[in-house]
Order: structure tokens, then sequence, then C-alpha cells
């Protein structure tokens, strides 16, 4: 039977009344227990230097938190440690060299066990590698990859070597992929010729061509052969990995670096058109991501088999697949493909195939296999499942339900954890061995974390009411601030409450009757597109940037597969004759061209006007409403209400 969905309306979600209390068993066995939300609560910081010492430090620190030049935090002080050591060194050394860090399967079937001993050999040669291309401690490395083992050995040789590594999404463009490098002056870049992508090698390295056309401080590119298609060679500066990597020792000796040494720095949609480089560091990112690996996915390094589904490309990959799961010596599940192909049951036949455990993916892949119909999983054994997370967007209660039913057997806890790029680790998710989980609610704050839902004025909101989600006390896997940006970091995040000092997330929330949160989704111009972020501002500036184009605006609507859905307005530039279809065509095809095809529009209406405040500012809300087929809200504030009848004659009948 197929089931349908659809996205949560505020209604549903203050009536939604059902709560699961974790399996008595589980609760005996749980990594962390009730308890830790008191032992936080009375000295946080006590707390977090605890956390810590899951860590091999070479130095110990002496202040757990510097917060005197707030809002750029300093963790764990004076400490020095590195942190490809701490993730697979430390592990062979004591004893565990022969366990599989990683079961690979690439989408055509080939499969790869690596053992944390050969990670370890192949962090060396790769680290070796950049050093002898030149690459020194604090310089960039952009790394632009399919979801292959050789990613995650490129950020290990990357955070041995001190070199920050910026990963861009293999699906993004070779525009955004140039923006970024630029952006953070990478002169290394580390690609593929390909990786395997719906049934067919997906070429990587012509994008990477292109891009560095325009970046002529890049020196060199070192290349993966992964689908062995043609690629165009530069000669001097393009390298094949497999040679450089071949004649370098597996033993390399690696240096400490100050806890607050750059990690990496992810890009992510802002408010704005310029994508935000979001700036993580060593000790007090590694320290997180180790404990919520640990405590809200109860991880149990000698029996689990851990599988998050993201791509490495998103902090998501960062946090889950690569740090906090190597730190906590996980054996995890890596898989390059679609999650379709070769056919629809892919996934639950790995889950039966490598008995994993625990499976943490996002809303939107919920979504699409409950499309799929609930006949696919349950042609597979998947009773070695014991956890399910989600993550990315809001769950509404329907693939909330399906999850736990369908994928989890009605056993498995589901934990809905929240969290963003720039917090670099879970914030606000239920515990899977504690918390009564309710179906659509991230529920409460980590023990160690601040959070709250306020109005407008930083009040907190009472129970049973909506409101702002803020982070109220600066926490050990903060962002560090926006690379080269200081003001748009002090702006975008910390302006909006600093009397009180708190961090705005960006996103609206409900505390409901029990005081549990409920995330509703972005307040600002960000669109969250099968949990995608991706800026209003950016698309329009992409849609302008096309000569038919004079004025674009873009919102989000709801989706019932993705989430929300861009819905593009444009007003033509006078003379353009090109047909609609044949326009509305070429328009989506320049957005995914500039930005990539997960930016491409479900929709574009060509339109004569945009409805706009006295003050010149587009009514995105209107447009969403228009999308969406709403009655309209209040329209007084528009220069010409008549621009919504115009606009509203043009919407199709169906989406
Ligand atoms: C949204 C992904 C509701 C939210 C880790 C946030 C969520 C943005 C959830 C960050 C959740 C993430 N429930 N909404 N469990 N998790 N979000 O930076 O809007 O790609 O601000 O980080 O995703 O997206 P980002």
């Amino acid at each position: 039977m197929t089931e349908t969905t659809s996205t949560p309306a505020l209604s549903n979600l203050l009536h939604e009344d059902r709560a699961f209390a974790p399996p008595a068993g589980f609760t005996a066995d749980a990594n962390v227990g009730a308890a830790a939300y008191g032992d936080a609560a009375l000295d946080r910081l006590d707390f977090w230097a605890r956390q810590a010492q899951r860590l091999s430090w070479s130095t110990p620190f002496t202040e757990v938190l510097d917060w005197s030049g707030a809002p750029f935090a300093k963790w764990f002080v004076g400490g020095r440690l590195n942190v490809a050591y701490n993730c697979v060194d430390r592990h062979v050394e004591a004893g565990h060299g022969d366990q599989v860090a990683y079961h690979f399967v690439g989408e055509p079937g080939d499969t790869r066990d690596i053992t944390y001993a050969e990670l370890q050999r192949e962090v060396c040669r790769a680290a070796n590698a950049l050093q002898e291309l030149g690459v020194g401690a604090g310089d960039r490395v952009a790394i632009y990859m399919p979801m292959i083992p050789e990613t995650v050995v490129a950020m290990l040789a990357c955070a041995r070597i001190g070199a920050p590594h910026t990963v861009v999404f293999g699906g993004f463009s070779a525009s955004a992929l140039a923006d970024r490098i630029t952006d953070c002056d990478a002169r290394v870049v580390i690609t593929a010729d390909g990786g395997y992508r719906r049934g067919a090698a997906s070429a990587l390295k012509p994008a990477v061509d292109e891009a560095v056309a325009s970046c002529p401080q890049v020196r060199s590119v070192l290349v993966v052969r992964r689908t062995g298609q043609q690629v165009d060679w530069s000669e001097g500066r393009d390298l094949w990995w497999h040679e450089v990597l071949g004649r370098q020792s597996d033993e390399h000796a690696w240096e400490t670096f100050d806890a607050e040494h750059p990690l990496y720095v992810m890009y992510t949609s802002g408010t704005t058109g310029k994508p935000k480089g979001i700036l993580h560091t060593s000790g007090g990112y590694l320290t997180q991501v180790a404990y919520t690996h640990h405590a809200v996915f109860d991880l149990k390094p000698d029996t689990d088999v851990y599988w998050c589904a993201a791509d490495i490309g998103w902090v998501t990959g960062h946090s889950y697949i690569v740090y906090g799961p190597l730190a906590n010596r996980t054996t995890s599940m890596l898989y390059e493909g679609t999650p379709t192909t070769p056919h629809p049951g892919r996934w639950w036949e790995l889950i039966q195939q490598y008995k994993v455990s625990i499976l943490y993916t996002a809303p939107t892949t919920i979504r699409m296999f409950m499309k799929l119909g609930e006949q696919v999983p349950a042609g597979y054994d998947l009773t070695s499942l014991r956890l399910l997370g989600s993550v990315g967007e809001p769950i509404n209660p329907e693939a909330w339900m399906w999850y736990r039913r369908v994928i989890g057997g009605d056993r498995c806890p589901v934990v809905d954890t929240w969290w963003q790029t720039e917090t670099g680790a879970i914030m606000v998710s239920p515990l899977p061995g504690v918390t009564a989980t309710k179906p659509g609610s991230a529920m409460r704050a980590l023990p160690g974390i601040g959070a709250e839902v306020v109005d407008d004025d930083g009040v907190p909101v009472p129970d049973g009411s909506g409101g702002l989600l803020v982070l109220t006390e600066p926490w050990p896997s903060m962002l560090r601030g926006i690379w080269g940006d200081d003001d748009r970091f002090r702006e975008a995040y910390w302006s909006r409450f600093s009397d009180q000092g708190y961090y705005f997330a960006g996103d609206g929330a409900k505390k409901d009757e029990d005081g549990d949160v409920w995330v509703l989704g972005r307040v600002d111009d960000v669109m969250n597109v099968s949990g995608h972020r991706l800026s209003t501002t950016e698309i329009e500036s992409a849609l302008v940037a096309h000569p038919a184009v004079a004025e674009a605006a873009v919102a989000g609507a709801s989706d019932p597969t993705t989430g929300q859905a861009i819905v593009a307005f444009v007003i033509l530039r006078d003379g353009v004759t090109v047909a609609g279809e044949e326009l509305v065509a070429e328009l989506r095809g320049h957005v995914s061209d500039t930005i990539g095809p997960i930016a491409k529009p479900r929709q574009v209406m060509i339109v004569p006007e945009l409805p706009k405040t006295r003050s010149g500012k587009i009514m995105r809300r209107l447009l969403r409403d228009i999308a969406e087929h709403r009655e309209l809200g209040d329209v007084t504030t528009l220069t010409d209400s008549s621009v919504m009848e115009l606009i509203s004659a043009k919407m199709p009948v169906t989406a």
C-alpha cells in the first residue's frame, strides 16, 4: 500500500499527543541515562571538561571556556591535540587495527572494507603527499569528491597536517566551486574523475577544470581515479592520487595543534546571496561530535554497525560520518550512490546484508521511501536495527510514524536531532534511553546545551506557545566565525538578541504543554529543500544574471516530498521574444548550471510585476501564499494590490 503524506501544519503539531517511551531493555543498556541532565546542570563547564576526556590530548587544557572575546569563543584553552590521531591512530595503538572503520559499497556493487589500520596507512600516505605538494599547517585545501573512502582519507590527511579543508558538495556547479575556492583561497584541490549516481558515471573533473580556470592561485589538482572516465589533463597541475600516494611512506609523524586550530570551513547559505564559510576548530568540535554521537546514537563500538546516509559534502557527513564516529571507533557504512539505484530496496538490502543497527537520515528520504510503498522494505530483514535518527528539516508526524513502524518495527527509538552547520553538532534531541519521544518533536536541549524558545524581545515563551529558537550558552562545537567576515558573523547570529547574548538560529519553534521543543522551520530567507539549505537571494541573483530577466523573486513553497520547493517569479526584460515554456526551461537550467541541480526551481512563473512593500522590499510571504494556493494575507502594505491579482492569474491550477 502506498501512503500519502503532507507537511505538518501548526495545528497538527499542537494536537500531537502520541508519545513512545524507550524500551526497558534499551534504557538498561543505554550509554547515557537521565542523570546526565542534572550532572550538566550542576556545572556545565565541568561537564564539558569531562566530555573532553573522550579525546587524547598531548597537552592538557588549562581553561574550559574563554568567552571574554564573545561572540568569539575559545574552548579548552591551552590544550593541544591532533584530530586525525584521535580518529584513527589511537584506536590502532589500543589494539583495534583490525576493526572495520568503513564498509564501503559503491553504487555499481563494488565493495571494500577498510580497517582502522588500513585507514591509518592511507591517511599517512595522503598526509605525506600533501606535504610534498607544499601544503602546510593553516593552508586551505578544497575537496570536491563523490562518496568514496578517499574523501574521508583526504579530510583526515588535511586534519593530520593542520590544513583546514573545505569540502564542496559534488552536486554543486563549477561556479559555486570556484566561489568557495576563491573565498578561502585554497591552493590545492582534491577531486575524482567522477562518481556513480543513478546508475551512471557522473563526471566531476570537468567542473574542477572550469572552476580552476578562474582560480589562478590553484597550483595542484589531485585526482582520484574512480570511474575511469576520460579526463582532460593539465600537465604540471594535475596529478593522479594513486601515483602521488603510491610513492609515499605509510608512516607519518603527526604534530599537535592548538585546540582552536582551524579544522575546516563549510560553506552554507545565509540570507544574502553569498554563501558563508562557517569555521570550525579542533578540540571543542571533536569533543562535542564525539559526545553527541555517543549519547544520541548510543553507539557501542564493539557491536554496532552505524549508517549515517548523508553526503560527506554537508555538515552532517563531516560530524556524523567522519569525525564523531571515528573518534568513537565506530564501524560505519559508506554508500556511494542514490538510495534507489539499482533497485528501490537497495538501502534495505544493505541493512540486511551488513546488519546495520543504527540508521541516520533525512525526512525527505523517508518521505521518498513512503511514496514507494512499504512493500519495498517489507521484503528485507531489518531486525538488526535498534535506533533510528532524523536530521535536516522538520519531520512531519506521518513520516516519523512510518519510519518508526515500517523501518523500526515499532521497537527502535526515533531520535529527531536539531542542529545546524553553525552548531557543528547535535543540540536538541531526545536521549534514546531516557526520553519518551513524540512524533515530530526534537524534544529537549542535550545535557550541557542551553536552548530556549523566546519572543521578539528575547523573553522565553510559556509552554504551549511559539517563538524563535535561540541558544543561550556557548557550546564546544560552535562556529568560531565566518571565514574572513567577522562583521557578518556578529550581525547574522548575535545582533538580534545582543542584549541577552543569545545566538539566533534563524528557526521558528514552539514549546508544547510539557515544554518540549517542536522546530517549525526557517523564519528568514533561507529555504530547506530536501534538507539542503538554499538562500532565496542566491537563486534570485542567479536568475537576474540571465539576459532575459529584469527582476526575480524566489519563495519556498511547501512540498509533500522535499519539504519545501523553489518557486521563482520573474519579470522579463523588454524585448524578450522567446516563447514562455522554452524560456522557463532555459531559466531552470540556468539556475542549475549556476548553483547546482539542487537549486533548480520547481516552477518559474513569468509575471508582469512583483508584490513589494512601500519601501521596495519584495513580499516573499505573499509569493509563498500564491505558490501554495493559500488565501492571501494582508496586502495593504503593497504599493499596488492589483499586482497580486495579476500574479495569481498566472498560477497554473495544479503545481
Ligand atoms: C533545519 C543540517 C527541524 C533547521 C544539520 C536548521 C531542522 C537547518 C532539523 C540547518 C530538525 C535541521 N528539525 N529542522 N531536526 N535539523 N533543521 O546547516 O531549519 O544544513 O536551521 O544543518 O536545517 O541546516 P544545515
